[in-house]
């Protein structure tokens, strides 16, 4: 196992740094930050942004068809971790009242398309959280474990008013076990619990969500 674990082709980009983790092990470092490499790479920043803003394109519309009354009466949001902006873009498309906010890393926000009507933000959620009344995470908690993930929501807390004054968080997420037992969605399910598995994060059940 180990033979095969420090194989030489494991320093490819495919190994997703396991070797040199395995080699140099430090308490707290996760193997592979993809969001650190996406800073220094421009091809994994560039097909990562583009695959979410693929990704908003479809489901926004889901969402604002199926959900869209949990928008109503919002005067601001902060898309946090918001990528290219494609989630605010239909937001505010849906909503022109509503005053949307993206914060992402810089070597994200430097990329978002000029014609953007959002503000961008280039900052660290885990570092702190532009005030708003209410903040929108779509597929971010779900690249953390549990103690990043109350770091970030911590943050939020701070960011919005208390809920009787507005203050609120959308999340929105896969649920494990949430689907209709379909192959073809199971299939997509265990697709993506790899690539999670890949970033170091986390798919949860109802459960897990609620405890979080
Ligand atoms: C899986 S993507 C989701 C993008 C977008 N919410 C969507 O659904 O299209 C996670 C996003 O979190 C951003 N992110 C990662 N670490 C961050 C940090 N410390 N502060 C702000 N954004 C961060 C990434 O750059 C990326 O855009």
């Amino acid at each position: 196992m180990m033979n095969h674990v420090l194989d030489p082709f494991r320093d490819s980009p495919l190994s997703m740094g396991l070797t040199a983790w395995f080699q140099h092990e430090k308490p707290d470092q996760s193997p592979y930050t993809l969001f650190e490499m996406c800073g220094s790479d421009d091809a994994v920043n560039a097909s990562i942004n583009n695959a979410m803003a693929a990704d908003s394109r479809f489901l926004m519309q889901v969402v604002l068809k199926e959900c869209g009354e949990i928008f109503h009466g919002i005067d601001s949001l902060v898309d946090v971790g918001g990528g290219l902006g494609g989630a605010a873009a239909a937001m505010a498309t849906a909503f022109p009242s509503l005053k949307c906010s993206v914060l992402d890393l810089p070597h994200v926000v430097a990329k978002a398309p000029p014609f953007s009507n959002e503000q961008f933000v280039a900052g660290d959620m885990f570092e702190s959280i532009p005030p708003t009344n209410v903040i929108f995470l779509k597929y971010v908690l779900h690249d953390w474990g549990d103690d990043k993930c109350i770091k970030i929501l911590k943050n939020c807390k701070q960011a919005i008013p208390a809920r009787d004054a507005g203050g609120n968080v959308i999340i929105i997420d896969i649920v494990v076990g949430s689907s209709p037992s379909d192959i073809k969605l199971l299939e997509t399910q265990v697709l993506c619990d790899l690539d999670i598995m890949k970033v170091g994060g986390v798919e949860r059940d109802e459960q897990e969500w609620k405890k979080m």
